[in-house]
This record gives C-alpha cells, structure tokens and sequence, in this order.
C-alpha cells in the first residue's frame, strides 16, 4: 500500500528558493505552499503556514548553507506543519550542511554532523539531498535516523563537460574526491588525477600537483564538491595556469562562495565557473531539479514496508 500520492503535496520553499520550490512542485504534480518566514527587530524568527495542511504531506525544498541562519525558522515551520495536521512533513535540502566535522579532530570538539543530523531527524520524517560531503561516513543513514537519500550528480556534470570542454583532463583537488571525479571522468571519458592537499586553516590549504607532463595538451577541469572560501580551486587554478596550461575550467556541486571566493578564482584565471543550481549563485549551470523530484517522490511515495517500484532507488539511477 502506497502512503501518500505525489500529486497531493505541498511543497513549501524558504526564502530565496522559490524557483526550486514552483520547479518541483510541477514535477511532483503538486501545489506550492506559501509561508511567511522573517526576523523580528530583536532577531528571533517569524514563521507562518498561509494555508490549510490537514491530512497534506508537506515538503520544505531549500538549501542549508549558512545553515546556523537557518536551522531555528526551519525547525519552527516544520514543528509547525506538524501541528496543523501535516501527515508527513518532508525535507528536500539540496545542499546539505554540516557534514565536514564529522569527527573529534581535536578533543572536545562537538561532532557537529551527528548533532546537527539528529536536530533534522527529530523533526522530519524524510530527507533528500544531492552529493552530500560523505568522507569518513559512509552514508547519511549513519547519523541520519530518518530514511535520508543522497543522490548523485555525476552524469550531469559529466554531460556539461562533453559538451562544453574540448580534451578535458579532470583534476580532484584531494584524496576525498577520487570517489567522485573518477566516475565523473569514467562517463566524460576523460583522463583525471588527484592532487594532494593539506589544510593549514580556515582559508589557506597546501597543495602540490602530481607530474602533468602526460596531459599538456588537455584543458584542466577542477571538480570539487563544495567551493567554500574557494581558497582550495584557487590555489589549484593558480598553479595549473603558472604551469603553462590552457584556463581551467572549475566545477563544483555546490557553490557557497564565502566572501569574495568568486572573484578570487576568476582572478586565478579560471575561464569558467560553473555550480550545480544546489545553492542559487550566478554561476548555476547545471540544473539538478529533475533528480531531487525524482527522490522526493521515491520518498513520498514509498509504501508502509519501504521504497515502491516506480520509485525505487534504481529508477532514479536510471534517470541520471
Ligand atoms: C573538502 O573537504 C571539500 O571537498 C572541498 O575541497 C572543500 O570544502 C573546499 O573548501 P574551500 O573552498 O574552503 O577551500
């Protein structure tokens, strides 16, 4: 027995994500539902339901980067929905934060990716994400306690790079991203290698290139999942320009852009940066809509004893 039909959603987006919000309410043949979040004067958040919920799955679309920003009103409207009769209450976070401190690297630090995890699984009942930063875990379902789906990018950005890079070589900018850039590079057929990096701080990393001499005649393209204080692509571009290579090409997942990371890897010399349309910048090129519809339905979707046949995880990966 199926719980819920897609078509009988609402699908409520935070602010500055209500393209993502109409765009996967058309695909799940659901309606959009409004809500009004904003701040007091004092700083405490203001969250309203414009709208009747009863007996209505409700999914939050909306990516969590600046995530502490957005934690407390996102709480609040889901607790909220609940209230108002909200069978279910879903979350579609395209980019999903606090997944790097995933250990005690120091003692005493808060592990905040099981923290944070448990604070959304208390409050809703499904997450779907795309590419979420898994390193050491191995996947949400390790701190997740509600069915939380991760899908891929991979053959998007694989796509883009066909169509867009003539002999590209893709360059991984650490050990962490081989799990990524080699499928990437696999469906681009393209060559790849994986530079080593080591983090100093914050906003300076150390990295040195491996022997090139093989790919002189290709134009790098640097994949990464996140570009944060892009000081890691930055770096990166910057040698690969002083190394007498064509302008690279840089594509991320996700483009946080902390500060003036744009300018400063354009300045490098990068002649492009193109981002998945996870987190809404100007360098969103590669639209992921189709793929988080297609796990959202899975989601809304699943019977009683788990995932349907439309909708199973295979079928996704069929689509991508
Ligand atoms: C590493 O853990 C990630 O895959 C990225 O390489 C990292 O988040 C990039 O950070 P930033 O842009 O601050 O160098």
């Amino acid at each position: 027995m199926i719980v819920h039909s897609a078509e009988n959603s609402l699908i409520a987006a935070l602010p500055g994500s209500e393209r993502l919000g109409t765009d996967l309410a058309e695909r799940l043949g659901g309606r959009r539902q409004l809500v009004e979040m904003r701040r007091f004067p004092d700083g405490e958040s203001y969250v309203r339901i414009n709208g009747q919920l009863r007996d209505t799955p409700l999914v939050i679309v909306g990516p969590l980067d600046r995530p502490d920003e957005k934690l407390l009103p996102l709480l609040l409207l889901a607790a909220t929905a609940r209230e108002l009769g909200a069978t279910e209450v879903g979350l579609v976070a395209p980019y999903l934060a606090y997944l790097r401190q995933d250990r005690r690297f120091r003692p005493g630090e808060a592990v905040s990716a099981v923290h944070f995890a448990r604070l959304l699984s208390d409050r809703f009942d499904w997450v779907v994400t795309i590419e979420p930063h898994l390193h050491r875990l191995r996947n949400l379902g390790d701190i997740y306690q509600v069915p939380a789906r991760a899908v891929s990018a991979g053959r998007l950005i694989a796509a883009w790079i066909r169509a867009n890079v003539q002999r590209p070589v893709i360059i991984g900018p650490d050990e962490e991203s081989r799990q990524w850039v080699e499928p990437v590079a696999a469906a681009a057929d393209a060559p790849f290698i994986v530079v080593r990096k080591c983090r100093v701080g914050d906003f300076h990393v150390e990295v040195s290139l491996p022997d090139l001499a093989a790919f002189r005649d290709r134009t790098p393209v640097v994949l990464d999942d996140i570009i944060s204080t892009g000081g890691t692509v930055e770096q990166i571009v910057r040698m690969l320009v002083g190394a007498g290579f064509p302008a690279p090409a840089s594509i991320a997942v996700h483009g946080i852009f902390a500060g003036d990371a744009y300018e400063r890897i354009v300045n490098a010399g990068a002649k492009v940066i193109v981002t998945c349309n996870t987190i809404p910048h100007v360098s969103n090129a590669i639209d992921v809509t189709a793929h988080l519809a297609a796990a959202a339905r899975a989601m809304l979707e699943r019977t009683a004893e788990g995932w349907n046949e439309r909708a199973s995880p295979s079928a996704i990966a069929v689509e991508q």
